[in-house]
């Protein structure tokens, strides 16, 4: 109990942590503005196991989230994962398609999680995949099919290291020195990185040692078209100039926030315990569900990075790549009401919301909608209304407000949507 308050707690400061504001980067900005739909991948050795990955490490998390774990010792069995893992089934190119199939537009890998386990050819530490008896660099390959594809590569790196010895030790320079060695070997060798995805830094007395705004003019300087997360900082800490380039709510679709960028990450699989990585007991989530969590998020005006958990032979499960397909041919139909649209023009809710691109507005309402929802005036007028989802659900406005009219026969799952036509382009209401 204590833990989900404060993991409530913990998510809202995330949030609000490392500040940022739409001015930040606009150009960078715009293709992922654009692009509304991306894929994590969460994978390594832990894969091997099954079960979440880094977290279900036992031993000391040292500065964790919740602050320092005491402890010495690792897991002795988790941390010889690696010399099981042989992914031979891995194909960049097969897992690319399957992105690009469900429409995603960008990708987002795991070069190293809290575990510490690094998924290139890195010259830092022996505990990476080239010791593997794969023995192969993962990165090289996903980030030349993208770049090969069109689909925008990003890497996750995460500044916690619960096996490296030097992590938070000290003064922690040591740590430092080679996080920023692997960033630099990650922003160097394998082309362009459009994306730049932390898990900040832990809790506890070495925090003060801390050189976030370093890292982040690394990173900047490496890769200035790149644009990063807000997870740079040490967990929970707002630092405004630090500039992150949008906010990151996890497991949940963000609220209504047109002022600042933000993603939702979350898993396509529930798992007890979790869900990031390869889940033996994972369950996808349904259809209607996933396509619910990326109109929420597009309606709010955010992005949806939806993960997947590859399996230890190198392959995303069927289940999961099945449902990514299903996905895909949803977009295929109303990508146009999600893609380039901003959220709005009025806040979106449990009935669900709105997109809008020049005069035009794409009414995405649910299954559970009440019969009528009746939508705060714009300053447009409407001119004409026509239902893309073949259903009898109606617009109508009158006195500048406009009303969705419904019965539960006319709602269709995943969702019904209206094309609201106006004599001008529409703009954002205050509301
Ligand atoms: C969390 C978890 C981690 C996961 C990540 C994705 O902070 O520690 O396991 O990778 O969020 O958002």
């Amino acid at each position: 109990m204590k833990k989900s308050i404060f993991l409530f707690i913990s998510l809202f400061a995330f949030s609000l942590a490392f500040s940022q504001d739409k001015a930040t980067n606009t150009e960078q900005m715009k293709w992922w503005r654009e692009a509304r739909f991306g894929m994590f991948i969460h994978w390594d050795m832990s894969s091997v196991a099954g079960t979440e990955i880094s977290w279900s490490r036992l031993g000391p998390k040292p500065l964790d989230i919740w602050g320092d774990a005491a402890g010495t010792g690792g897991d002795s069995i988790y941390d010889n994962l690696y010399k099981k893992f042989n992914p031979t089934q891995f194909n960049a190119r097969k897992w690319v398609e399957i992105a690009k199939d469900a429409g995603m537009k960008y990708l987002v890998f795991t070069a190293k999680h809290h575990g510490g386990f690094c998924m290139w050819d890195t010259k830092y530490t022996d505990y990476s995949i080239m010791n593997t008896p794969y023995g192969k660099d993962v990165i090289r390959e996903l980030s030349a099919e993208c770049h090969k594809a069109g689909i925008r590569f990003g890497i996750y790196y995460s500044p916690r290291d619960w096996h490296h010895p030097d992590y938070g030790m000290g003064d922690n320079s040591r740590y430092e020195t080679y996080m920023t060695g692997q960033l630099t070997e990650l922003l160097t060798n394998y082309g362009q990185v459009d994306v730049v995805w932390f898990d900040s830094f832990g809790k506890g007395e070495s925090v003060k040692y801390w050189h976030a705004d370093k890292v982040l003019e690394l990173v900047r300087k490496l890769q200035p078209q790149t644009i990063v997360n807000n997870r740079c900082n040490y967990f929970g800490e707002n630092v405004p100039s630090l500039k992150a380039d949008f906010d990151t709510p996890e497991q949940t679709i963000g609220s209504y926030q047109p002022t600042r960028n933000w993603e939702s990450c979350m898993c396509v699989v529930e798992a007890p315990k979790g869900g990031w990585s390869y889940r033996r007991d994972g369950k996808v989530k349904p259809f209607a569900e996933c396509i619910r969590n990326l109109v929420g998020c597009a309606t709010g005006d955010g992005n949806l990075l939806l993960d997947v958990g590859p399996d230890p032979a190198g392959i995303i499960p069927s289940d999961q790549a099945g449902r990514l397909a299903q996905i895909g041919e949803w977009i295929r139909k109303y990508g146009f009401t999600i893609y380039g649209t901003q959220g709005g023009p009025f806040r979106n809710g449990k009935w669900g919301g709105g997109t809008f691109k020049g005069n035009k507005v794409y009414v995405h309402l649910y299954e559970s909608a009440p019969d009528t929802v009746s939508l705060p005036a714009l300053k447009e007028n409407l001119v004409n209304a026509k239902n893309l989802s073949h259903s009898n659900v109606k617009a109508s406005m009158s006195n500048g407000k406009i009303k969705i009219i419904s019965t539960p026969a006319d709602r269709h799952s995943p969702d019904t949507i209206l094309e609201l036509t106006f004599n001008q382009n529409v703009t954002r209401i205050d509301n």
